[in-house]
């Protein structure tokens, strides 16, 4: 690692880097939308998997077992995405997105406030909580009870569109996120804890073929000690004062 900054004191050379930068890569993970209120997942005594087995609620084998216990589970997730509000921090992904010359958001939340908040350049490698699909015989109607967990079509179990645990990502999704790690030059990793596969493997990717890479996040991650720029802290507050300094003022990222 280059430098630890701290969350206001960027160096010249990462301002620098930021404006001649024609290929950036940003990955997200549940970090970013801790500030809208949704829980992370390895957060101890607040994470997800602190309080609830993934392997009771998020595989092909817990849904065979309960499927009205794991629909339910994500219906409360979903009820609470939506509730949530983008946060300062995808404004400025946001943002960034309209001033890099060329970008791509990979994000593995499913909860879709990256989208919410105006990216469009976006990535969805676990999926979105918000669709569903027929469980029993992948019906292509989307005739769906969403209330109940039912396909309209054959009367099924519906499942959320997203990745269980054992299950692999959607092959376009993980295609578009590789090829765009490969050819960045810079590529950012924020919110995430940089210990779930491939998402984390992406920024070595990025680093092997010569990128920038620049983490922001809460604690410190197996990324850390080997970024180029690491920011420890909220990605609510460190996004938009990075973003003030690079790309100059602008109202929407004032906190
Ligand atoms: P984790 O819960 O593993 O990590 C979230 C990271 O965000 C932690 O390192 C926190 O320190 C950091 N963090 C918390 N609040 C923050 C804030 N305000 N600003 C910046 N950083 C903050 O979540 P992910 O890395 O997203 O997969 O987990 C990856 C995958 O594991 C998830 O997509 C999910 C889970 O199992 C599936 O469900 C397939």
């Amino acid at each position: 690692m280059k430098k630890r900054e701290t969350a206001v004191d960027f160096p010249a050379s990462l301002i620098r880097c930021l404006h001649n930068a024609q290929k950036i890569v940003v990955v997200t993970g549940a970090g970013i939308s801790a500030e809208s209120g949704l829980p992370t997942f390895r957060d101890a005594q607040t994470g997800l998997w602190s309080k609830y087995k993934p392997e009771e609620l998020a595989t092909v084998e817990a849904f065979k077992r309960n499927p009205k216990l794991v629909w339910a589970w994500y219906s409360i997730r979903r009820a609470l995405a939506l509730r949530a509000q983008p946060n300062a921090g995808h404004i400025a992904i946001a943002e960034m997105e309209k001033r890099a010359p060329h970008f791509l958001l990979i994000t593995q939340n499913v909860d879709g406030l990256h989208a919410r908040s105006g990216s469009q350049k976006l990535v969805e490698l676990h999926g979105n909580l918000h669709r569903a699909i027929c469980f029993e015989n992948n019906c292509s109607s989307d005739k769906f009870d969403l209330t109940n967990g039912r396909c309209l079509n054959c009367g099924g179990n519906l499942r959320p569109d997203v990745v269980w645990f054992g299950e692999m990502l959607p092959a376009s999704a993980l295609g578009a996120a590789n090829r765009a790690a490969e050819e960045c030059d810079v590529f950012f990793s924020i919110g995430t804890s940089s210990r779930v596969y491939p998402a984390a493997e992406l920024w070595q990717i990025a680093s092997q073929r010569g990128a920038v890479v620049i983490e922001i996040n809460k604690d410190p991650t197996p990324l850390t000690p080997k970024a180029d720029y690491s920011f420890l802290g909220k990605a609510g507050e460190i996004l938009p004062l990075l973003m003030r300094q690079v790309w100059g003022a602008e109202e929407k990222l004032r906190n």
